[in-house]
């Protein structure tokens, strides 16, 4: 395996198993370099969602280990989830936000869980919905929004206990070509800003190539590629690869 100097996250030989006998994923080393945009490419099926779900601790490996900053999920007791799950928030295609709540309110919600003071977590909503370009927006309910403007909701709302990694599951599936290049172009100006960690999976190979410094490809459960991804652009190694490429053409 090729180990970054300072990987944030490393799975280590990860297999998952789950109880219907379903085997998603098979014998898994990666290593994300910390403040990387990293990409997993696979098609519906590949193990994706439960690669995401292993790195913020939903999900125990059968086999491997995953460590998270430092931190090994195996056997952990609950505060070094807790922990982890504070580290690598996530975001998703549907979004997830709640229809009952306001913009800001969505955002507050995780300040509210971790017990900060009011004026704090007003504050430091504010800050977050001016940072994804939704000041105006403060006291609206989701269902006045886009898909795009959802989608910056929920980046705000996973940003707003302040994470070193941020986990895309399909976060842009959801959304048109156009919106999708500005919601990737947010992700990457955070990455910069921040030293964000961006992990984002996805079935496209188009949001790869925008947005992307590194790449694994899951087929089945297994990684057959992974690299920088000027490198598999130029010379694409797997057929499932070839394949994604092609779909994109
Ligand atoms: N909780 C579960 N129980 C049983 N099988 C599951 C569960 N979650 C996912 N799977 C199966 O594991 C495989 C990988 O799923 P998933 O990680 O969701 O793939 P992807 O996100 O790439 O579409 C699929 O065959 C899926 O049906
Ligand atoms: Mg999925």
């Amino acid at each position: 395996m090729n180990l970054s100097p300072d990987p944030i996250i490393l799975l280590d030989r990860v297999s998952k198993r789950f109880p219907d006998g379903t085997a998603a994923l098979a014998d898994v080393s990666l290593a994300v370099p910390r403040g990387a945009m990293f990409g997993i490419i696979g098609r519906s099926g590949a193990g994706k969602s439960t690669l995401l779900r292993l790195i913020n601790g939903l999900e125990q490996p059968s086999a491997g280990t995953v460590t998270v900053d430092g931190l090994s999920l195996a056997g952990a007791d609950a505060e070094t989830v807790r922990t982890v799950r504070r580290r690598a928030a996530m975001i998703f295609q549907s979004f997830g936000l709640l229809a009952n709540r306001t913009v800001a309110a969505n955002v507050a919600l995780p300040l509210e869980l971790a017990r900060i003071p009011h004026a704090e977590r007003h504050e430091r909503t504010a800050a977050l919905l001016a940072r994804v370009g939704l000041a105006d927006k403060a006291n609206v309910h989701p269902a006045r929004l886009s898909g795009g403007q959802r989608q910056r909701v929920g980046i705000a709302r996973a940003l707003a206990t302040r994470p070193d990694i941020l986990l895309c599951d399909e976060a842009t599936s959801a959304l048109d070509p156009e919106t999708t290049r500005s919601v990737l172009g947010l992700l990457r100006e955070l990455n910069q800003e921040l030293g964000l960690t961006v992990v984002l999976i996805t079935h496209e190979m188009a949001v790869i190539r925008a947005v992307c410094d590194r790449v694994a490809v899951l087929d089945a459960g297994r990684l057959v590629e992974s690299g920088t991804t000027d490198a598999m652009l130029a010379d694409p190694a797997h057929g499932t690869t070839l394949a994604l490429l092609g779909d994109a053409a």
